[in-house]
C-alpha cells in the first residue's frame, strides 16, 4: 500500500553537507544491520522505514551482508520501498557495501575487482534498483593492491550504479592514499564510515583530521554504542535486547561499561534529555561528521533519538565531565 510521507517531514531534519561534495545527509541516518533481516517482523521493519522518511531521515544504510541470512535485508528494503515508497527513489539516499564475508569461495570476500563488481550487481537485483547512491568498500584488504579496489569503485560510477563512492573502516594513512587514487581517476572519495561514540574515540587521532584535509564526509556508526549509551541497560538486561543476543555486543562488556553509564545518564538528566540523544549530540559535535548513523529496534527509540536535533550544544564544563566520566 503506497504511503502518504508527512509533507513536513524536512522541517523536521536537519542536513548538512557531505564533506566537499554537493550531497546532503540527514545529521541521523539509519542503518539496517539488525532488525530489517528474515528473522525480524517484516511489520515492524515496515513501520521503521517509513516512520523515518516521515521525521526526514532520507538516508539508509545498508551492506551486502546485513540480514540474517546475509542479503535479506536488502530483499525486504527493496520490498518495502516498492510497495510503500514508490515514486519516491529521487527522495531517497540508499548505500550498500562489500569488503566483508558474504558466499562461499575465492571470490566472495575482501577487495578483489572482481568482488566488488559481483557483489553490487547482487545488491541491485535484491534491493530491484537500478543504482545506489553511495557504495562502500566496506573494509580495507591488506591483500589486493589498494589501486585495485579503488578502480573497481571508479568503474561502479561509471557504469551509473552508484552515484558516489565511500570506504569504510580504513585507516587515516589507508584513507589519504584511497582518496588519492580516487581523485587521481575523477571519481571523489564522498564519505568514509568509522565507528565511533563516546566509548571509542579511535577517529579522534588522525582520521577526522585527514577527512578535513582531504574534503571528505563522515558518518559514524554504532554511535549508541550498540545501545549501550541509552537507558536500555540501566536496570537490567531486557529480554528483547541486543545483548540478550551474545553475538555483537557481550553482557559482560555491557556490565563492565555501567558505572560510566549509570554517571552519564544523571549528567544527561541534568541537560534535561536522554542519554541516548546526548550521545547523539556528543558524536555530532565534531565539525567533520556529517550524520550519525543509528540503529533502532522501534519506533519509540527513533523518536527519542531524533529529538537530538532540539539541544545539540555543550558548554565547555559538560564537555569536561564527560571525559572525566569516561577516564573514570
Ligand atoms: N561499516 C561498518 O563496518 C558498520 C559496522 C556496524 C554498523 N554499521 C552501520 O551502522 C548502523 C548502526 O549501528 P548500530 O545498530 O550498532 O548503532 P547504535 O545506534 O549504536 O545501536 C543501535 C541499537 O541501540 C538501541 N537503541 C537505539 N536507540 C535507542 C533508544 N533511544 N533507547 C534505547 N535503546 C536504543 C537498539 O538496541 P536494541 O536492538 O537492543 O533495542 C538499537 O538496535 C548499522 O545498522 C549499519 O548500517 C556499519
Amino acid at each position: 500500500m503506497h504511503h502518504q510521507p508527512d509533507s513536513s517531514r524536512y522541517a523536521h531534519m536537519k542536513y548538512r553537507r557531505c564533506g566537499k561534495s554537493g550531497l546532503f545527509l540527514p545529521r541521523l541516518s539509519l542503518g539496517l544491520w539488525h532488525n530489517f533481516g528474515d528473522i525480524d517482523s517484516q511489520e515492524n521493519a515496515r513501520s521503521l522505514i517509513l516512520r523515518a522518511f516521515d521525521l526526514g531521515i532520507t538516508h539508509f544504510d545498508l551492506a551486502n551482508n546485513y540480514g540474517p541470512p546475509p542479503g535479506s535485508a536488502e530483499s525486504n528494503f527493496g520490498r518495502i520501498l516498492r510497495e510503500n515508497l514508490a515514486g519516491h527513489r529521487d527522495d531517497l539516499i540508499v548505500s550498500t557495501k562489500a569488503g566483508y564475508f558474504m558466499y562461499d569461495g575465492p571470490y566472495g570476500d575482501w577487495g578483489s575487482r572482481k568482488y566488488l563488481l559481483a557483489s553490487l550487481d547482487q545488491s541491485l537485483r535484491r534491493l530491484q534498483l537500478d543504482y545506489v547512491d553511495i557504495f562502500y568498500h566496506h573494509r580495507p584488504d591488506p591483500n589486493t593492491p589498494l589501486e585495485e579496489t579503488m578502480t573497481a569503485l571508479d568503474h561502479l560510477v561509471r557504469q551509473g550504479k552508484a552515484l558516489y563512492v565511500g570506504i569504510s573502516n580504513y585507516k587515516p594513512e589507508e584513507t589519504r592514499q584511497a582518496a588519492a587514487i580516487l581523485r587521481r581517476l575523477g571519481t571523489p572519495c564522498l564519505i568514509h564510515q568509522p565507528k565511533y561514540n563516546m566509548f571509542e574515540r579511535t577517529i579522534e587521532s588522525g582520521l577526522t583530521s585527514a577527512l578535513a584535509d582531504e574534503g571528505i564526509g563522515c558518518i559514524v556508526f554504532s554511535p549508541l554504542a550498540q545501545g549501550q549509551l541509552t537507558d536500555r541497560y540501566l536496570h537490567e538486561i531486557p529480554k528483547d535486547s541486543r545483548a540478550t543476543r551474545q553475538q555483537f555486543l557481550k553482557t559482560d562488556a555491557v556490565e563492565k561499561n555501567l558505572p560510566r553509564i549509570r554517571a552519564l545518564h544523571a549528567l544527561a538528566e541534568k541537560r534535561g534529555q536522554p542519554l541516548a540523544d546526548m550521545a547523539l549530540a556528543w558524536v555530532l559535535r565534531l565539525p567533520e561528521i556529517t550524520s550519525a548513523l543509528i540503529g533502532v529496534s522501534s519506533t519509540a527509540q527513533l523518536e527519542t533519538n531524533v529529538k537530538v536535533l532540539d539541544r545539540l550544544d555543550f558548554s565547555p564544563q559538560e564537555l569536561a565531565e564527560i571525559d572525566r566520566i569516561l577516564a573514570s
